[in-house]
């Protein structure tokens, strides 16, 4: 079929890949399927250390998520490999930390590509999702909301700015 819309390649980055990307990974994904764009994405995580690689998200982060009816369950963490700067068109840090790493370890060509994920989110007033890792429940349900938002305004942008 001529002109078929191009998969668009996105991945989400924090600390360990066990809490905050993998929360946006499966939001994204379940945003992406509700709107019938399942197709046109290719959604993914990672994490800028690779202490937790292997591992399933944590357990809080996955409660939280099927409390809100996302299955994140089944992920499993992966460490940021530096071919993923080729291989995605979107990088997204879930703070400030991950957004200079990113940047740091970005070959020149690629610096573009890294964003940070609340970066189209504007009705917020904020510009990181926390780090929950020592937290209790409640930080949890703040990382998740933060990132249900986040996501709806990003899908959003996206859509826009490749006319979906
Ligand atoms: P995440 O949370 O980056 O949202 O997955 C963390 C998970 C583990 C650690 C830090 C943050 N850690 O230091 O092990």
């Amino acid at each position: 079929m001529p002109n078929a819309s191009p998969v668009i390649r996105i991945l989400f980055v924090c600390t360990g890949n066990i809490c905050r990307s993998p929360t946006a990974e499966g939001v994204f994904r379940h945003l992406v399927e509700q709107e019938g764009l399942t197709g046109l994405f290719e959604i993914h995580s990672a994490g800028t250390d690779s202490y937790h690689a292997g591992q399933t998200p944590d357990r809080r982060a996955v409660k939280i998520a099927k409390k809100h009816g996302v299955d994140i369950g089944h992920q499993k963490a992966r460490a940021l490999r530096s071919t993923d700067y080729d291989a995605y068109d979107y990088i997204f840090a879930m703070d400030g930390g991950h957004f200079h790493e990113l940047k740091e370890r970005a070959p020149g060509k690629y610096r573009a590509k890294v964003d940070m994920f609340l970066s189209a989110a504007t009705h917020l007033d904020k510009q990181e999702v926390p780090d929950p890792w020592y937290g209790n429940d409640k930080d949890f349900e703040d990382v998740f909301t933060l990132v249900f938002e986040g996501s709806n305004a990003l899908l959003k942008k996206i859509r826009e700015d490749h006319k979906l």
